[in-house]
């Protein structure tokens, strides 16, 4: 039996659904209905797979969603395009242009140009700048947001608990560092961000209440790197080549799952962990664009 306690994200997840669900009644009942568009651009395989969950899960819930698929070869200026259709298209609420992009278009500049109030994903530099300020009225990043409401749902608090971050992404770990160091309730965390450069990465570690693995290495965190009793959030998603399986490859976390369920008190799984809590929060944003829109 291991020791840690499981944090059931996809169970969570479904609260949250179900709270989005019942804001998207209310908003059909005044005759609007939330539309979420994706844009994807070549054939990345993990890509493909996350927004097919995603518009699906978009469907379940009443939101119109739409998948625009692009050639890898297409050109940062007809994407611009694109996005200036979607940003005037008031049948549009939110808007997520599914990252990595090919590497001859500036995400930077793609991100910048989803209008403020569609950016779901809560990459665009108004919503970064207000994360960071503290500032309400802004969407939040998915994945942090999902690990957020993870860690509040589950009544593990991050007051003044030393939570350590691997990983210092744009789309987790510096979002991530910035929620959790704000002066405000649910937050007030002593942030530590590593990275590859970092000295000691597994000294540091061993100090968090809360450790959050971010950084794309395949069971990078061991038991050892763990404080008994921590709560450790497992958001990568590794692909490790295994001839057994008949893909050829499996999924693997950040996190040592087994060896790290001995020695810490909450861990999540993975998948059903940090997974299904970003598609949540991705919908809670659309329900919430949608009634900003509505003025409701
Ligand atoms: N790629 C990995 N995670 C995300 C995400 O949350 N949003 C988008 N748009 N792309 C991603």
């Amino acid at each position: 039996m291991p020791k840690a306690q499981l944090i059931d994200g996809k169970a969570i997840a479904q609260a949250i659904h179900q709270e989005t669900a019942a804001r998207v009644s209310v908003l059909k009942s005044r005759g609007i209905v939330p539309g979420l568009t994706f844009v994807r651009v070549g054939e990345d395989p993990a890509s493909q797979s996350y927004v097919r969950m995603k518009g699906k899960k978009a469907q379940e819930l009443g939101i119109k969603s739409e998948t625009i698929v692009l050639p890898e070869k297409t050109s940062e200026a007809e994407l611009l395009v694109l996005l200036a259709k979607l940003n005037a298209d008031a049948g549009v609420h939110g808007i997520l242009v599914q990252a990595p992009l090919p590497k001859h278009i500036s995400e930077t500049r793609i991100f910048s140009t989803v209008l403020p109030n569609k950016d779901v994903d809560g990459f665009h530099p108004v919503n970064v700048g207000k994360l960071l300020l503290g500032e309400p009225g802004g969407f939040k990043p998915c994945t942090p947001a999902g690990i957020h409401e993870l860690l509040i749902r589950s009544k593990i608090s991050t007051e003044g608990a030393h939570v350590v971050i691997l990983g210092r992404g744009n789309i987790v770990g510096k979002p991530m560092a910035a929620i959790l160091v704000q002066k405000a309730k649910n937050a007030n965390a002593t942030v530590t961000l590593l990275h590859s450069r970092s000295r000691d990465i597994a000294e540091h570690c061993r100090r968090a209440d809360i450790l959050i693995a971010a950084m794309g290495q395949a069971e990078f965190v061991k038991a050892d790197m763990v404080k008994p009793g921590a709560t450790v959030i497992d958001v990568g998603v590794n692909r490790v080549n295994d001839t057994a399986d008949p893909r050829g490859y499996r999924l693997v976390g950040d996190i040592d799952f087994k060896a790290v369920s001995e020695v810490a008190g909450h861990v999540t799984p993975n998948p059903g962990g940090v997974g299904p809590m970003t598609i949540a929060m991705l919908m809670a944003n659309t329900a919430t664009a949608a009634e900003a829109a509505a003025e409701l």
